[in-house]
């Protein structure tokens, strides 16, 4: 096939396999850290590229179609699609796809670790063990939270909402409810659990977990007003994207024990830190690793090729986030 692609960072040599099968030849930008919209359109100005594999740290927007006004296919290597300009490649006729599914359960199964790590206070009890500070047994010390009976609040319960609830019911007997703008009949059925408002669910659950896309609904859906209706107990889990959360008033929720505890994989200002939030020792923070395995980023490379290959022959991706 004669076409070429540009993969603005290196992926997994699966879904260069399935490129190469078909002779599509592709350039790699050779950074590891995000390329800046800068360096992606300088090098996409070198040739007339027919498509993209694009990561969520890339900006698909008009400066980059114009840079590369040929591309007519961007596969996302991410279920998260909010880096890209839909209103753009609409206009401009371009098929957009991402990755969904493949990662859900180790995006879940990270949830629940954050959620166990908050509730039995381990990364504290690392940090105090690794500064000295056990000095013996003592039954007050780092108290942590019983899980059992406890009430899960999830907005969002596609995929992987579904799978932490699952696993939160089956695992740890905890009470599911959620709210999602459809109702969940097998998630209901499964779990027994209970779809409701969001603020009911705000009010209600004992840990609170976002599942949800980023669009313009969804920004800072959790604001200094929502976190205020949680119980002072309540944990907040954000394993979606960080603009979902307002951060500073997270930082001032947290400060001021408005909610006990949060555990973040995914940041407002990504990669940079809120300021305060590193300061606090309630709050667990991980790099965006919550779909970390070696399982999910062949696949993930793989999908994104099949996507690109579809485009080529078919005029269609298999996995369209546009409808
Ligand atoms: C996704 O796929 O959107 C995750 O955030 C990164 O793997």
């Amino acid at each position: 096939m004669d076409k070429k692609i540009y993969i603005t960072r290196k992926i997994p040599e699966a879904g260069l396999n399935l490129l190469r099968e078909k002779g599509i030849s592709f350039d790699i930008g050779k950074s590891k850290f995000p390329p800046t919209k800068k360096e992606i359109v300088k090098a996409l100005k070198k040739k007339p590229y027919d498509g993209i594999i694009s990561f969520l740290t890339d900006p698909l927007d008009k400066d980059i179609f114009n840079a590369c006004p040929t591309i007519k296919v961007c596969a996302n290597f991410s279920v998260g699609y909010n880096n890209v300009d839909i209103s753009e490649v609409k206009a401009r006729n371009i098929c957009v796809s991402n990755t969904p599914g493949i990662s859900s359960t180790a995006v879940a199964e990270h949830t629940v670790a954050l959620i166990m790590a908050l509730t039995t206070r381990i990364t504290e009890g690392d940090r105090f063990m690794r500064k000295g500070k056990y000095k013996g047994w003592d039954p007050d010390l780092l108290i942590g939270t019983d899980l059992k009976n406890k009430t899960i609040g999830l907005i969002g319960v596609g995929q992987i909402g579904t799978e932490v609830a699952k696993m939160l019911h089956y695992g740890f007997g905890l009470n599911v409810i959620y709210s999602d703008l459809v109702q969940n009949f097998e998630l209901e059925k499964a779990t027994n659990s209970i779809k409701k408002e969001k603020s009911e669910v705000l009010k209600e659950a004992d840990i609170i977990s976002l599942h949800v896309p980023l669009i313009n609904s969804t920004h800072h859906l959790i604001d200094k007003k929502s976190l205020a209706s949680m119980k002072k107990t309540a944990f907040l889990i954000n394993t979606s994207r960080g603009p979902v959360v307002d951060e500073k008033a997270l930082v001032f929720a947290l400060k001021n024990k408005i909610i006990c505890g949060a555990a973040l994989d995914v940041y407002e200002f990504e990669p940079k830190l809120t300021l305060g939030l590193n300061r606090l020792s309630n709050v667990i923070l991980t790099p965006h690793i919550a779909s970390a395995r070696q399982s999910a980023r062949d696949m993930m490379a793989e999908i994104a090729a099949k996507n690109i290959i579809s485009a080529f022959e078919t005029g269609k991706v298999i996995n369209s986030v546009i409808n």
